[in-house]
């Protein structure tokens, strides 16, 4: 799966922003537990997508390792390493022994976020244009709708569903 890293600090911060607020007024997303750890950090649009991914694979029931992310990811195994990093520092996954990687309570959360934004203008891409596959686009402009957009396309995509 081709990965667009598109690096954008205030993007992903104005992002964070308003995550902290849809999960503390949403019931569709828990008050995130330690979110405060996240307060004055920032996670770019690449460290998004690796955080997608391992939540992913941490549904699937497997095993995150180092390898398999980066095999997902298509990347070097070096540069997922970097990544998983950043994220460690941000507090969203923790590394076990034998280089697992394990989410953390605010990575679970966040990643579960991450993953209901990716379907959901997935859904909402291939329904338009009546097509099987709009990856490139979703991977392009996924890191740049807030909240509240994500909530309002889903539930427009609800609507158009059910009237059709
Ligand atoms: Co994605």
């Amino acid at each position: 799966m081709p990965i667009y890293v598109i690096m954008s600090k205030n993007v992903t911060q104005v992002l964070l922003r308003e995550w902290r607020m849809a999960m503390v007024s949403s019931n569709k997303f828990y008050t995130l537990k330690g979110y405060m750890l996240l307060e004055n950090n920032a996670i770019t649009s690449s460290m998004e997508d690796y955080l997608e991914m391992i939540y992913r694979i941490h549904l699937s029931g497997e095993v995150v390792r180092i390898n398999t992310l980066a095999e997902n990811l298509n990347v070097k195994p070096s540069s997922a390493t970097k990544m998983v990093n950043n994220l460690k520092e941000n507090g969203l996954v923790s590394s076990e022994k034998y280089g697992y990687i394990k989410l953390t309570d605010s990575g679970i959360e966040l990643g579960k976020y991450l993953l209901f934004r990716h379907d959901t203008l997935h859904s909402f891409l291939c329904y338009v244009n009546q097509s099987e596959n709009e990856l490139e686009q979703v991977e392009k402009i996924e890191h740049f709708l807030n909240v509240q957009t994500i909530e309002n396309i889903n539930r427009l995509l609800d609507k158009m569903k059910s009237s059709s």
